[in-house]
């Protein structure tokens, strides 16, 4: 039986005129599926979203952004889990993020989600990234998706940066204090945006509750409606082609690039899960803003930067901490219209895909040599990473 979705917009103040008996039937004894269906619009949406057309050649590459959206969804999951447990201050936060991963029921594993999950979710944006750049399809009439995209991308890396103090612990403290210190070098204003970040001059209960309140409402709130943004336009533009159009007519999204997504999203849950019981999250001894013996490790997706800090010479640590990270940022957010070239295809845009691909490879073999010398922890290092230290605090 054919199902026509039943719209109050087409006929007169929003009372549909049923067209044939059965229609007429529906209307009179709806089911709650078509009740559900005159109030929302709800299968409508839903029929539009699985017939959106597919050009010919998309393919796996473009299940990343589905994968990536389940990824977010489960991060909110997580952690609203681990929110329920644990406690700003610094009192505290270390107590509750230990008994939530050594006493409460499944604590360690929704803890193991939501750490694996975070990582899972910067190799996946990372991946989305150089699949649109490659393709080209950042492109007029996509300027603005790209943009969004961009901002999404900040607001990932915000979330990794608070989220990573949260435990409490020698780490997450000391990679802190490194990671805030990166303020201070901001010329003019740099001390004044250490404190307001830190909220006083040393990494302590202030910055705790600042931290603690961007990570669960600033950025989730902004993530939501950038987000949002950025998947109305994806809907709205339709997804570009293959660099090369391919013959063939577009398909609809349902079945084929839907059972992509689902295997692909399957796939990425299923390593986000391994990882998280195969290596639970570990606790190391509490925050001791007095000892001075520990070696910053921060999130692996940062180490690239701290490579970068090393290798500038002293007195020049601006170049790592503002001048390079922000023309690189400035150049992600602006490329729509630094490749002003019509055409998406590489050869024709050579000196773009040169630049990103040795960019995109710069960052990746730094944050490999920092993954590789990072010391693992319980290891004692034999010195300390060398960080900014322009106003002599921690
Ligand atoms: C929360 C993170 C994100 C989600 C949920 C998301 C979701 C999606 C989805 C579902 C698509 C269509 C399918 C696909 O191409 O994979 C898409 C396309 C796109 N995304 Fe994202 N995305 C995110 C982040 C980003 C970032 C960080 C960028 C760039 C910096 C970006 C730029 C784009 C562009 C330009 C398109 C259009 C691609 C085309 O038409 O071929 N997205 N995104």
């Amino acid at each position: 039986m054919s199902r026509r979705t039943l719209s109050p917009e087409r006929p007169v103040e929003n009372v549909p005129v049923p067209e044939t008996q059965e229609e007429a039937l529906r209307l009179e004894r709806p089911s709650l599926r078509d009740w559900t269906d005159l109030r929302l619009g709800w299968w409508g949406f839903v029929r539009k979203n699985l017939d959106e057309p597919m050009p010919p050649g998309v393919g796996w590459w473009q299940t990343l952004g589905n994968l990536l959206l389940t990824l977010l969804l489960f991060q909110f999951v997580t952690g609203f889990a681990l929110a329920m447990y644990y406690a700003p201050s610094p009192s505290s936060a270390y107590h509750s993020v230990k008994h939530l991963t050594e006493t409460v029921p499944l604590g360690s594993f929704v803890r193991g989600l939501h750490m694996w999950g975070s990582g899972a979710i910067v190799v996946t944006v990372v991946l989305h990234i150089l699949r649109v750049f490659y393709w080209g399809s950042y492109k007029k009439p996509r300027e603005l998706t790209w943009v969004f995209g961009v901002l999404i991308f900040n607001v990932v890396l915000g979330f990794s940066f608070t989220g990573y103090l949260l435990p409490w612990d020698q780490k997450a403290y000391w990679a802190t204090v490194v990671g805030t210190r990166i303020a201070a070098t901001v010329p003019f204003v740099g001390p004044d945006l250490l404190r307001l970040i830190r909220g006083g001059e040393e990494v302590g209960a202030l910055t705790l509750t600042r931290f603690y309140a961007i990570h669960v409402m600033l950025l989730p709130a902004s993530l939501v409606v950038l987000t949002g943004l950025h998947l109305y336009l994806v809907r709205r533009l339709h997804i570009a082609g293959p660099v090369l159009p391919q013959k063939g007519k577009p398909v609809p999204f349902f079945p084929v690039q839907l059972f992509r997504d689902a295997i692909v999203v399957l796939v990425g849950l299923g390593i986000v899960v391994y990882l998280a019981l195969a290596f639970p999250p570990a606790i190391e001894a509490m925050a001791d803003p007095a000892g001075t013996d520990f070696t910053p490790r921060p999130e692996w997706y940062f180490l690239g930067l701290y490579e970068l800090l090393k290798i500038v010479p002293q007195g020049y640590e601006v170049l790592a901490t503002v001048v390079i990270p922000g023309l690189i940022s400035l150049g992600m957010l602006f490329l729509p219209w630094l490749d002003r070239s019509p055409s998406r295809h590489p050869a024709m845009r050579a000196s773009i895909i040169l630049a990103g691909t040795f960019v995109s490879l710069t960052i990746g073999l730094m944050t490999l040599k920092g993954v590789i010398e990072t010391p693992p922890p319980h290891h004692p290092p034999a010195a300390k990473a060398e960080a900014p230290t322009p106003d002599g605090t921690p």
